[in-house]
């Protein structure tokens, strides 16, 4: 009865049954995969949604692409960050799952193919399958700083190929797409008449002085078809606005086909609300006051991250430019999912596996670097202490067999 873009197995997963578990005898749980700012103990004003009761929200006047003047708050936006765009080349969207959903209806047939990192935000299994795309993976490699596996990009494209996606920086690896990188891709996408798609949601927070300014910028290209999405949800801590943007690049010819197309699919939903467009100059705004909390944290974060990880030198701390989450290569002593298993049950401390990121081999963690400090360092020195000890016997029952965790991150 029903289609394959849902996977029919929807069983809840080892580590939520084990959390939900732990949570129900009333542990007290480390939760370092927090990756919802609202519940990370930051300071949000009491009004800092008083913009969304803006008179002008009570009429409805529907239009594709959003209101003007949060187009032109959203240009702004991109200006603070030193890039130039039009508002007429600004599309508002409710979130940047449904920007990719909206890129994925205007350049993919069903069973077309567009290229996603990996390791990368284990999301867009379901962003693509819920359109009908089929996901082909490129490759980041580590060699004390991530790059991009060209070679593999260049593999990965078929005569399908409608789509490149980049996240800048990524989640989890936190590296920025450097400009040569971006030349590159770029070629390959014209030649083969594929867009880029840049996903720049962390774009606003460095955790390495000055990378995002050396990192690589599509919406400035002519020779390729670029879109960059962006939201309120990362760029001032409000996913619950759902309010979020796509920016076209390219040539005029190439952008005036896309935006016709899109108009006529975002005319169908018209899903961003009204209140929220009247509101967003103002929103984004008083938002910098949060972002300008998230900044620090994360810094600070990661730099005690950075510091531990150097006192216990069978694990590794790898090399982030930017974003919420840091990586952590441990010895290989036992399958990541029992060691996160263990961490869960044995220390109160929950993390995730590499592999729900789709690293290629084992053994990785992944924290998120939004986490209050005391707790963040409570959480690491007891993950690092377990993750350099020699496996033993905890509560955790073992399926070797089973990699049954449902990645769902999406906050
Ligand atoms: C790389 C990336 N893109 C997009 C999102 C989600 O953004 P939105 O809430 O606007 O759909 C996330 C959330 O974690 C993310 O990590």
């Amino acid at each position: 009865m029903f289609s394959t873009r849902i996977a029919a197995d929807l069983a809840p997963n080892r580590l939520a049954q084990a959390l939900e578990r732990a949570r129900s005898e009333g542990r007290s749980i480390i939760d370092l995969t927090e990756s919802n700012p609202t519940r990370a103990g930051f300071n949000y004003p009491a009004d800092l949604l008083a913009p969304l009761a803006d008179p002008r929200g009570l009429t409805y006047a529907p239009q594709p692409f959003g209101l003007l003047d949060a187009r032109r708050a959203v240009a702004a936006d991109y200006a603070r960050r030193g890039v130039s765009i039009a508002p007429d080349r600004i599309v508002l969207t409710a979130s940047t799952s449904e920007a990719y959903s909206l890129l994925f209806k205007l350049l993919c047939d069903p069973g077309d193919e567009v290229l996603v990192p990996r390791p990368s935000y284990p999301l867009f299994e379901h962003l693509t399958r819920l359109d009908a795309v089929a996901a082909k993976p490129y490759d980041l490699e580590y060699h004390g700083a991530w790059s991009i596996d060209i070679g593999s990009v260049e593999r990965a494209f078929t005569p399908r190929t409608r789509g490149l996606l980049v996240v800048n920086p990524n989640n989890p690896t936190g590296s920025f797409v450097k400009p040569a990188e971006l030349d590159r891709m770029a070629e390959l996408c014209a030649a083969h008449q594929a867009a880029v798609i840049a996903d720049e949601v962390f774009a606003d927070y460095e955790l390495a002085p000055g990378a995002a300014s050396r990192s690589a910028q599509v919406l400035t290209r002519r020779d390729v078809l670029a879109f960059s999405l962006g939201g309120l949800s990362k760029s001032i801590g409000l996913p619950q606005a759902k309010l979020g943007w796509i920016g076209v690049g390219g040539s005029d010819a190439v952008v005036g086909g896309a935006l016709d197309r899109l108009e006529l699919a975002c005319d169908t939903y018209l899903s961003v609300s009204t209140p929220v467009q009247a509101a967003a100059t103002e929103l984004l705004d008083r938002g910098a006051s949060v972002r300008r909390q998230i900044q620090p944290r994360v810094v600070a974060n990661y730099r005690h991250l950075i510091e531990q990880g150097a006192a216990t030198p069978a694990c590794r701390v790898l090399g982030a430019e930017g974003g919420w989450y840091a990586v952590v290569q441990v010895p290989s002593l036992r399958p990541e999912e029992e060691l996160v298993l263990d961490l869960l049950t044995a220390d109160g401390v929950l993390t995730h596996p590499g592999y729900f990121f789709d690293f290629p081999r084992e053994s990785y963690l992944v924290v998120s670097l939004l986490v209050p400090e005391p707790l963040f360092a409570e959480g690491v020195s007891r993950v690092l202490a377990r993750s350099a000890a020699p496996a033993a016997t905890s509560g955790a029952e073992r399926d070797p067999s089973s990699r049954s965790w449902a990645p769902r991150e999406n906050e």
